[in-house]
Protein backbone atom coordinates (compact mmCIF):
# COMPACT_ATOMS: atom_id res chain seq x y z
CA UNK A 1 0.00 0.00 0.00
CA UNK A 2 1.66 3.57 -1.05
CA UNK A 3 0.93 6.10 1.95
CA UNK A 4 -0.31 9.45 0.31
CA UNK A 5 1.04 12.80 1.92
CA UNK A 6 -1.30 15.25 2.03
CA UNK A 7 -0.32 19.16 2.28
CA UNK A 8 -0.58 20.17 6.13
CA UNK A 9 -0.37 23.85 7.76
CA UNK A 10 2.72 23.61 10.13
CA UNK A 11 0.87 25.91 12.58
CA UNK A 12 2.94 24.72 15.58
CA UNK A 13 6.13 24.51 16.42
CA UNK A 14 8.43 22.36 18.95
CA UNK A 15 8.59 24.38 22.37
CA UNK A 16 12.80 25.74 21.95
CA UNK A 17 12.54 25.71 25.97
CA UNK A 18 12.05 21.89 26.32
CA UNK A 19 11.98 22.77 30.48
CA UNK A 20 8.43 23.11 30.21
CA UNK A 21 7.65 19.60 28.27
CA UNK A 22 4.99 17.55 29.94
CA UNK A 23 3.68 14.38 29.34
CA UNK A 24 1.08 13.63 26.44
CA UNK A 25 -0.58 17.65 26.33
CA UNK A 26 1.20 18.52 23.21
CA UNK A 27 0.91 16.88 19.36
CA UNK A 28 2.69 17.69 16.52
CA UNK A 29 1.11 18.86 13.17
CA UNK A 30 0.83 15.98 11.35
CA UNK A 31 -1.10 12.46 11.96
CA UNK A 32 -1.11 8.65 9.97
CA UNK A 33 -4.18 7.55 9.60
CA UNK A 34 -5.95 4.48 7.55
CA UNK A 35 -9.47 3.10 7.57
CA UNK A 36 -10.61 -0.72 7.92
CA UNK A 37 -13.85 -2.24 6.47
CA UNK A 38 -14.57 -5.87 5.74
CA UNK A 39 -15.12 -5.69 2.26
CA UNK A 40 -11.81 -3.63 1.32
CA UNK A 41 -9.72 -4.55 4.50
CA UNK A 42 -6.99 -1.91 5.45
CA UNK A 43 -7.11 1.38 2.94
CA UNK A 44 -6.41 4.72 2.40
CA UNK A 45 -3.51 5.22 4.08
CA UNK A 46 -2.23 8.89 4.44
CA UNK A 47 -0.26 11.05 6.72
CA UNK A 48 -2.61 14.52 7.41
CA UNK A 49 -2.87 17.20 9.33
CA UNK A 50 -3.00 16.41 12.83
CA UNK A 51 -6.92 17.19 14.12
CA UNK A 52 -10.11 16.06 15.34
CA UNK A 53 -11.89 13.73 13.05
CA UNK A 54 -15.79 13.26 12.97
CA UNK A 55 -17.54 10.07 14.37
CA UNK A 56 -20.83 8.66 14.56
CA UNK A 57 -22.31 9.15 17.54
CA UNK A 58 -23.53 5.26 17.31
CA UNK A 59 -19.66 4.43 16.64
CA UNK A 60 -18.87 1.12 18.66
CA UNK A 61 -15.82 2.83 20.14
CA UNK A 62 -17.99 5.52 21.96
CA UNK A 63 -20.43 2.66 23.44
CA UNK A 64 -18.45 -0.53 24.20
CA UNK A 65 -14.87 0.71 24.38
CA UNK A 66 -13.66 -1.74 21.68
CA UNK A 67 -10.52 0.22 21.39
CA UNK A 68 -6.21 -0.98 21.83
CA UNK A 69 -3.36 1.40 21.70
CA UNK A 70 0.59 1.38 22.29
CA UNK A 71 2.81 3.31 23.44
CA UNK A 72 6.68 3.81 22.38
CA UNK A 73 9.25 6.67 22.08
CA UNK A 74 11.66 7.70 20.05
CA UNK A 75 15.29 9.38 21.49
CA UNK A 76 17.33 12.57 20.09
CA UNK A 77 21.05 11.24 20.24
CA UNK A 78 23.40 14.17 21.34
CA UNK A 79 24.62 13.48 17.32
CA UNK A 80 21.39 14.69 16.24
CA UNK A 81 19.92 11.74 15.12
CA UNK A 82 16.89 9.53 16.00
CA UNK A 83 16.53 6.10 17.88
CA UNK A 84 12.83 3.95 18.36
CA UNK A 85 13.10 1.26 21.08
CA UNK A 86 12.01 -1.89 20.08
CA UNK A 87 8.99 -0.63 17.85
CA UNK A 88 8.37 -4.24 16.26
CA UNK A 89 7.51 -5.57 19.90
CA UNK A 90 4.90 -2.61 20.29
CA UNK A 91 3.39 -3.58 17.05
CA UNK A 92 3.59 -7.00 17.70
CA UNK A 93 1.75 -6.45 20.75
CA UNK A 94 -0.90 -4.42 19.49
CA UNK A 95 -1.93 -7.21 17.56
CA UNK A 96 -1.98 -9.53 20.29
CA UNK A 97 -4.51 -6.78 22.08
CA UNK A 98 -6.14 -6.62 18.62
CA UNK A 99 -6.81 -10.42 18.53
CA UNK A 100 -8.44 -9.85 22.18
CA UNK A 101 -11.01 -7.54 21.53
CA UNK A 102 -11.63 -8.92 18.33
CA UNK A 103 -10.20 -6.54 15.63
CA UNK A 104 -8.40 -6.71 12.70
CA UNK A 105 -4.32 -7.66 12.62
CA UNK A 106 -2.34 -5.08 10.78
CA UNK A 107 0.81 -5.99 8.95
CA UNK A 108 3.79 -5.01 11.22
CA UNK A 109 6.32 -4.35 8.51
CA UNK A 110 3.72 -1.79 7.19
CA UNK A 111 3.02 0.03 10.30
CA UNK A 112 6.69 0.32 10.82
CA UNK A 113 6.86 2.01 7.79
CA UNK A 114 4.06 4.11 7.96
CA UNK A 115 5.75 5.52 11.72
CA UNK A 116 8.99 6.00 10.15
CA UNK A 117 7.38 8.08 7.07
CA UNK A 118 5.41 9.54 9.61
CA UNK A 119 8.65 11.08 12.46
CA UNK A 120 10.70 11.64 8.93
CA UNK A 121 8.32 14.40 8.17
CA UNK A 122 8.18 15.17 11.92
CA UNK A 123 11.71 14.73 13.32
CA UNK A 124 11.95 18.61 14.41
CA UNK A 125 9.97 17.26 17.42
CA UNK A 126 11.91 15.04 18.66
CA UNK A 127 13.36 16.69 21.68
CA UNK A 128 16.88 17.30 22.62
CA UNK A 129 17.21 17.39 26.62
CA UNK A 130 17.84 14.21 28.06
CA UNK A 131 14.79 12.64 29.75
CA UNK A 132 12.45 13.95 27.16
CA UNK A 133 11.73 12.08 23.83
CA UNK A 134 8.66 11.86 21.24
CA UNK A 135 5.89 9.46 22.75
CA UNK A 136 4.18 7.47 19.97
CA UNK A 137 0.47 6.72 20.47
CA UNK A 138 -0.83 3.78 17.70
CA UNK A 139 -4.51 3.56 18.45
CA UNK A 140 -7.21 1.72 16.99
CA UNK A 141 -10.77 2.31 17.35
CA UNK A 142 -14.19 1.01 16.24
CA UNK A 143 -16.04 2.91 14.25
CA UNK A 144 -19.00 1.10 12.96
CA UNK A 145 -22.49 3.03 13.57
CA UNK A 146 -24.52 0.25 15.73
CA UNK A 147 -25.79 -0.15 18.95
CA UNK A 148 -25.50 -3.89 18.91
CA UNK A 149 -22.75 -5.27 21.13
CA UNK A 150 -20.91 -7.12 18.80
CA UNK A 151 -16.95 -6.34 17.16
CA UNK A 152 -17.49 -3.77 14.79
CA UNK A 153 -17.21 -3.99 10.71
CA UNK A 154 -15.36 -0.87 10.58
CA UNK A 155 -12.02 0.55 11.91
CA UNK A 156 -9.83 3.54 12.33
CA UNK A 157 -5.84 2.93 12.64
CA UNK A 158 -3.79 6.16 13.67
CA UNK A 159 -1.05 7.06 15.14
CA UNK A 160 -0.12 10.86 17.10
CA UNK A 161 2.95 12.17 18.44
CA UNK A 162 3.79 14.17 21.28
CA UNK A 163 7.02 15.54 22.55
CA UNK A 164 7.01 15.03 26.65
CA UNK A 165 9.17 15.18 29.52
CA UNK A 166 9.27 12.31 32.61
CA UNK A 167 5.64 10.72 32.93
CA UNK A 168 5.49 11.05 36.61
CA UNK A 169 5.41 15.34 38.31
CA UNK A 170 8.92 14.30 40.51
CA UNK A 171 10.92 12.65 37.50
CA UNK A 172 12.93 10.03 39.07
CA UNK A 173 11.71 10.64 43.21
CA UNK A 174 10.11 7.77 44.53
CA UNK A 175 6.47 7.68 43.94
CA UNK A 176 3.90 7.14 46.64
CA UNK A 177 1.77 3.98 46.38
CA UNK A 178 -1.24 3.38 47.54
CA UNK A 179 -2.43 -0.89 47.20
CA UNK A 180 -5.91 -1.40 46.72
CA UNK A 181 -8.22 -3.72 48.94
CA UNK A 182 -11.13 -2.91 47.72
CA UNK A 183 -11.08 -2.30 43.86
CA UNK A 184 -9.40 -4.47 40.99
CA UNK A 185 -8.09 -3.25 37.83
CA UNK A 186 -9.28 -6.53 35.70
CA UNK A 187 -11.13 -9.90 36.70
CA UNK A 188 -9.30 -13.09 36.02
CA UNK A 189 -10.21 -14.11 32.79
CA UNK A 190 -10.59 -10.70 31.14
CA UNK A 191 -8.81 -7.87 29.50
CA UNK A 192 -5.89 -7.07 31.65
CA UNK A 193 -2.71 -8.15 28.92
CA UNK A 194 -4.62 -6.50 26.59
CA UNK A 195 -3.51 -2.63 25.89
CA UNK A 196 -7.18 -1.47 25.94
CA UNK A 197 -8.81 1.68 27.52
CA UNK A 198 -11.46 -0.07 29.06
CA UNK A 199 -8.77 -1.50 31.41
CA UNK A 200 -7.29 2.62 32.23
CA UNK A 201 -11.36 3.70 32.66
CA UNK A 202 -11.47 1.35 35.33
CA UNK A 203 -8.28 2.44 37.07
CA UNK A 204 -9.74 5.80 37.28
CA UNK A 205 -12.01 5.92 40.36
CA UNK A 206 -9.27 3.96 42.87
CA UNK A 207 -6.37 6.42 41.66
CA UNK A 208 -8.71 9.40 42.15
CA UNK A 209 -9.23 8.28 45.52
CA UNK A 210 -5.85 7.48 45.75
CA UNK A 211 -4.53 11.30 44.41
CA UNK A 212 -6.66 12.83 47.01
CA UNK A 213 -5.20 11.21 49.74
CA UNK A 214 -1.88 12.26 48.07
CA UNK A 215 -0.12 9.13 46.59
CA UNK A 216 1.13 8.78 42.65
CA UNK A 217 -0.14 5.50 41.58
CA UNK A 218 -1.89 2.16 42.76
CA UNK A 219 -0.72 -1.07 43.38
CA UNK A 220 -3.12 -4.02 42.08
CA UNK A 221 -3.57 -6.56 43.64
CA UNK A 222 -5.65 -10.11 42.13
CA UNK A 223 -8.59 -9.65 41.67
CA UNK A 224 -9.53 -13.38 43.10
CA UNK A 225 -7.71 -13.99 46.43
CA UNK A 226 -6.97 -9.76 46.37
CA UNK A 227 -3.76 -10.78 48.28
CA UNK A 228 -1.17 -10.84 45.17
CA UNK A 229 0.53 -8.41 43.48
CA UNK A 230 -0.02 -7.65 39.91
CA UNK A 231 0.38 -4.53 38.47
CA UNK A 232 0.64 -0.09 39.12
CA UNK A 233 -2.06 0.58 36.41
CA UNK A 234 0.56 2.73 34.25
CA UNK A 235 3.73 0.40 34.73
CA UNK A 236 4.58 -3.36 35.72
CA UNK A 237 6.56 -3.71 38.76
CA UNK A 238 9.26 -5.50 40.14
CA UNK A 239 11.00 -6.09 43.98
CA UNK A 240 14.55 -6.61 45.01
CA UNK A 241 13.52 -9.11 47.59
CA UNK A 242 16.04 -11.73 49.74
CA UNK A 243 18.31 -10.49 46.88
CA UNK A 244 16.40 -11.68 43.92
CA UNK A 245 14.25 -9.85 41.24
CA UNK A 246 10.79 -10.62 41.80
CA UNK A 247 8.13 -10.19 40.02
CA UNK A 248 4.24 -11.27 38.54
CA UNK A 249 3.64 -13.30 35.84
CA UNK A 250 2.30 -12.94 32.79
CA UNK A 251 -0.73 -14.41 34.05
CA UNK A 252 -2.87 -12.73 31.85
CA UNK A 253 -4.66 -9.95 33.82
CA UNK A 254 -1.17 -8.31 33.77
CA UNK A 255 0.59 -6.05 30.43
CA UNK A 256 3.50 -8.09 28.98
CA UNK A 257 5.78 -4.79 29.17
CA UNK A 258 8.07 -4.27 26.85
CA UNK A 259 10.08 -2.38 29.24
CA UNK A 260 9.55 -5.02 31.56
CA UNK A 261 10.99 -7.54 29.36
CA UNK A 262 14.04 -5.23 28.78
CA UNK A 263 14.67 -5.21 32.32
CA UNK A 264 14.13 -8.67 33.09
CA UNK A 265 16.59 -9.15 30.65
CA UNK A 266 19.39 -6.40 31.97
CA UNK A 267 19.03 -8.15 35.50
CA UNK A 268 19.82 -11.06 34.42
CA UNK A 269 22.96 -10.26 32.76
CA UNK A 270 23.85 -8.25 35.80
CA UNK A 271 23.90 -11.94 37.81
CA UNK A 272 20.53 -11.61 39.77
CA UNK A 273 18.14 -14.44 39.63
CA UNK A 274 14.69 -13.89 38.64
CA UNK A 275 11.76 -15.24 40.22
CA UNK A 276 8.04 -14.44 38.01
CA UNK A 277 6.22 -15.68 40.77
CA UNK A 278 3.10 -14.05 42.96
CA UNK A 279 4.33 -11.74 45.88
CA UNK A 280 1.60 -11.45 48.30
CA UNK A 281 0.96 -7.85 50.10
CA UNK A 282 2.17 -9.05 53.35
CA UNK A 283 5.54 -9.71 51.66
CA UNK A 284 6.08 -6.60 50.90
CA UNK A 285 4.63 -4.64 54.14
CA UNK A 286 7.24 -7.32 56.42
CA UNK A 287 9.50 -7.39 53.79
CA UNK A 288 9.79 -3.81 53.90
CA UNK A 289 10.32 -3.85 57.33
CA UNK A 290 12.25 -6.73 58.17
CA UNK A 291 14.62 -5.85 55.64
CA UNK A 292 13.54 -8.47 53.13
CA UNK A 293 12.78 -6.27 50.55
CA UNK A 294 15.20 -3.39 49.45
CA UNK A 295 13.68 -1.97 46.33
CA UNK A 296 10.52 -1.72 44.48
CA UNK A 297 10.54 -0.10 41.01
CA UNK A 298 7.86 0.01 38.26
CA UNK A 299 9.07 -0.70 34.63
CA UNK A 300 6.86 0.88 31.57
CA UNK A 301 7.58 3.52 28.25
CA UNK A 302 6.19 6.38 29.79
CA UNK A 303 7.40 5.26 33.25
CA UNK A 304 10.63 4.42 31.95
CA UNK A 305 12.49 2.84 35.39
CA UNK A 306 10.30 4.65 38.29
CA UNK A 307 11.84 4.02 41.73
CA UNK A 308 8.68 3.29 44.75
CA UNK A 309 9.35 4.76 47.73
CA UNK A 310 5.93 4.10 50.24
CA UNK A 311 3.40 1.87 49.96
CA UNK A 312 0.44 2.03 52.15
CA UNK A 313 -2.48 -0.91 52.54
CA UNK A 314 -5.27 -0.92 55.47
CA UNK A 315 -3.96 2.31 57.01
CA UNK A 316 -0.56 0.11 57.42
CA UNK A 317 2.64 2.36 55.65
CA UNK A 318 6.00 1.14 55.00
CA UNK A 319 8.72 3.10 53.49
CA UNK A 320 11.43 2.26 51.48
CA UNK A 321 14.76 3.57 50.75
CA UNK A 322 14.82 6.16 52.72
CA UNK A 323 13.23 8.54 50.32
CA UNK A 324 15.83 7.85 47.94
CA UNK A 325 16.06 5.81 44.84
CA UNK A 326 17.86 2.49 44.80
CA UNK A 327 21.09 1.53 43.94
CA UNK A 328 19.79 -1.11 41.17
CA UNK A 329 17.05 0.81 39.94
CA UNK A 330 19.12 3.96 39.31
CA UNK A 331 21.37 1.34 37.44
CA UNK A 332 18.87 -0.03 35.30
CA UNK A 333 17.47 3.38 34.77
CA UNK A 334 21.03 4.86 33.53
CA UNK A 335 21.60 1.53 31.84
CA UNK A 336 18.03 1.72 29.74
CA UNK A 337 18.36 4.94 28.99
CA UNK A 338 21.86 4.74 28.27
CA UNK A 339 20.72 2.22 25.72
CA UNK A 340 18.36 4.57 24.20
CA UNK A 341 20.06 7.44 24.07
CA UNK A 342 22.94 5.85 22.98
CA UNK A 343 25.48 6.44 25.71
CA UNK A 344 25.40 2.17 26.23
CA UNK A 345 25.72 -0.35 23.38
CA UNK A 346 22.92 -1.90 21.96
CA UNK A 347 23.97 -5.43 22.51
CA UNK A 348 20.64 -6.83 22.13
CA UNK A 349 19.32 -4.67 19.07
CA UNK A 350 16.69 -3.09 20.63
CA UNK A 351 16.96 0.32 19.14
CA UNK A 352 16.14 0.88 15.47
CA UNK A 353 18.06 4.51 13.97
CA UNK A 354 14.92 6.20 12.01
C1 LIG B 1 2.96 3.63 28.40
O1 LIG B 1 3.79 3.41 29.28
O2 LIG B 1 3.31 3.90 27.24
C2 LIG B 1 1.53 3.57 28.66
O3 LIG B 1 0.79 3.35 27.75
C3 LIG B 1 1.02 3.86 30.00
C4 LIG B 1 0.12 5.04 30.00
C5 LIG B 1 -0.62 5.05 31.26
C6 LIG B 1 0.85 6.33 29.82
Amino acid sequence: MDIKILPVNETKQPVKDESHLVFGKEFTNRMFIMEFDRDKGWHSPRIQQYGPFSLDPAALVLHYAQEIFEGLKAFRRPDGSIALFRPRDNFERFNLSAERMCMPQLDVDFCLRSLNELLKLEQDWVPHTEGTSLYIRPTMIATEPVLGVKPADSYLFYIILSPVAAYYKGGLSPVKIWVSDEYARVPSGGTGEAKTGGNYASSLYASTLASEKGYDQVLWLDSVERKYVEEVGSMNICFLYDGKIVTSPLCGSILNGITRRSILTLVDEFGYEIEERALSIDEILDGSENGRLTEAFGTGTAAVVSPVGQFTYKGRNVLLGNGKAGELTMKLYDTLTGIQYGRIEDKHNWVKML
